[in-house]
């Protein structure tokens, strides 16, 4: 069995996420997380906050709280709304951690005793009232090209053009409106990812054929346009501060790292936390460190955070001439849009996690969100197509064959799964389906293409329908009863089946199913060939309970009501 390491990108921390962040990272990373784990394998998924940069010192300011303190409860936020959605981390962490500053000053001094790392000085906007240089964003003004009188220094948001703050009329502060700027000289930290432009390119090269081809053409094109030398620090008061020991001069200044540059350390610093909160884990290095190729490691992603893990993270874990863990798979998605348009946490348009789990149980995004994640192509989430799936796949084909099948055999033969019968030809050509499903589903989660996963497992419920309605129990019992008791007793099976296999997608549903069946010893965590051709784990007499009802059918109300909180009309 080999070990997988699993990481997904780390959500900013500025705000609850909408659920077009959790179906291109942390959700299908779950799944795949969950999967392994049920076939036996040996898996770290490790996530964490994203806690650095501007974002995040502005919404702290926003809300009037000291940047830390914003920080520790904004990720407490977000871990509950995980929480909620039943992300199975190993570890989710924090990018402001002590580990994690330990191991990006770490890096930064290996980059530099490497040569890789160069102070040059840099022309940047002072602001004498604030007692402190400017980040770009931090700079506001009046957009040379539109006239736009809030533009920031390093874009329009009315015309998208990128700006130098320079280029801004009338620029004033942001933190204090202060109109009195000028214009310094400042030393910052650069990576020489120039010098390092051949090593990523080998490396690419050897590893790009096994990536999808939205991964590898992305870190092409970045190879392709070359890479530049890169400013790695920033003057902010909230970031990991460059190590003194190495650069007195700009530590005394104050600067810390660009978020870029320790976030992506923070996959590795998390794993350290996880380590160091549970002495079982102190083997941490051995996932991460001269690992050999016992591990295998899958990042997961949306397409704008493709650069940075195939380009630039892999730069820096080449320039520091340590065994560091480089991806072997790295899973990209496309954009989830909301009817057609972006969804925008800034503007606060689609559907955010928590409103979500108000709604529904996350057993219903779970499904609906995988089985049509972006993989391929961008996908679009409108309430018609949800309400539709959920009704459909969950409520009718999955939820509705459950409810059937218990509440009919408790009617007809009382609380234990009756016995009686012999599997016939029926059984045996439904065995045969079920079996050659199963192979498919798991060939499809083993390439990580979950909307085929999602079809497959679909296929597999509805499979148990087709069954049911050719030998239609409700009128075999009429004149064969052993013949209905076989029926039931195998459709029962097929619970049992659906409630192990469906774990990764639907983890509440599945546990609820499991617990219909009172058996005697219920361990499996798979479901093998022979026992889905036979279909006989759950032996006659085995005690069971009819489940409340596993998904609720969705109203037409219900569509009314959501498009009206949440806007649902074409953008
Ligand atoms: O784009 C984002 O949401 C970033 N916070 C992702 C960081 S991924 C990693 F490298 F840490
Ligand atoms: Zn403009």
């Amino acid at each position: 069995m080999a070990r997988h390491l699993i990481t997904s990108a780390l959500p900013y921390i500025n705000g609850i996420k909408h659920l077009g962040n959790m179906v291109g990272s942390m959700l299908p990373a779950d799944v795949y997380a969950r999967y392994l784990r049920q076939r036996g394998h040996d898996v770290l998924y490790i996530c964490a906050t994203d806690e650095h940069g501007t974002p995040a010192e502005l919404a702290a300011k926003e809300q009037g709280l000291p940047v830390a303190e914003f920080c520790a409860q904004a990720h407490d936020a977000q871990k509950a709304v995980y929480d909620g959605f039943a992300l199975a981390f190993d570890y989710f962490g924090r990018s402001s951690s002590p580990q994690n500053v330990e191991i990006t000053q770490h890096f930064a001094r290996k980059l530099h005793e490497n040569g890789f790392i160069e102070e040059r000085a840099i022309r940047q906007v002072y602001s004498p009232a604030d007692h402190r240089f400017l980040p770009d964003r931090y700079v506001e003004g009046t957009c040379p090209h539109c006239g736009y009188d809030k533009a920031r220094g390093d874009q329009c948001e009315n015309c998208t053009r990128v700006l130098d703050p320079t280029d801004l009329l009338n620029p004033r502060s942001a933190i204090s409106g202060s109109t009195d700027l000028e214009v310094r000289e400042t030393k910052h930290l650069f990576l020489l990812q120039s010098k390092l432009q051949h090593e990523v390119e080998a490396w690419v090269a050897r590893h790009e054929d096994d990536w999808p081809q939205l991964a590898s053409s992305i870190a092409r094109k970045w190879l392709n346009e070359g890479l530049h030398d890169r400013a790695i620090t920033r003057d902010l008061d909230w970031g990991v501060p460059v190590p003194a020991d190495t650069w007195p001069e700009l530590a005394a200044e104050g600067k810390v790292f660009y978020v870029w540059f320790d976030a992506p350390i923070e996959y590795i610093g998390a794993t350290k936390e996880w380590a160091d909160q549970d002495p079982e884990n102190r083997d941490w290095k051995s996932w991460w460190y001269e690992a050999d190729d016992t591990v295998r490691y899958t990042e997961f992603m949306a397409k704008d955070n493709v650069p940075f893990h195939t380009v630039m993270f892999p730069a820096t874990e080449l320039g520091v001439r340590e065994p560091w863990k480089k991806v072997d798979y790295v899973k990209a998605f496309n954009w989830l849009t909301y009817y057609g348009g972006k969804f925008s946490t800034s503007q606060k348009r689609g559907v955010f996690t928590d409103q979500a789990l108000e709604i529904l149980p996350a057993d219903y995004w779970r499904y609906f969100l995988i089985a049509n994640a972006p993989e391929s192509d961008d996908s679009s989430f409108t309430w018609e197509h949800f309400t539709a799936t959920v009704n459909k796949d969950l409520a009718d084909t999955l939820g509705n064959f459950v409810n059937r099948v218990l509440s009919f055999s408790k009617k007809r033969f009382g609380e234990e799964v009756p016995a009686g019968g012999a599997p016939g030809e029926a059984e045996a050509r439904l065995g045969e389906e079920i079996a050659r499903l199963l192979a498919e589903y798991e060939q499809q989660m083993e390439a990580l293409q979950f909307r085929k996963a999602a079809a497959a497992l679909r296929a597999l419920w509805s499979a148990g329908n087709s069954y049911l309605e050719e030998k239609a129990p409700w009128l075999e019992i009429k004149t064969d009863k052993d013949g209905a008791a076989l029926t039931l007793r195998t459709a029962m099976n097929l619970i049992h089946l659906y409630a192990v296999v469906s774990e990764p997608f639907i983890p509440a549903t599945s546990a609820a199913m499991r617990a219909a069946f009172r058996l005697a010893d219920d361990a499996a965590t798979w479901v093998t060939e022979d026992e889905a051709k036979s279909l006989a784990s759950v032996p006659a007499g085995t005690p069971f309970t009819v489940p409340p009802v596993l998904f609720a059918k969705l109203t037409d109300d219900d569509l009314a009501d959501y498009k009206e909180r949440f806007g649902g009309e074409p953008q």
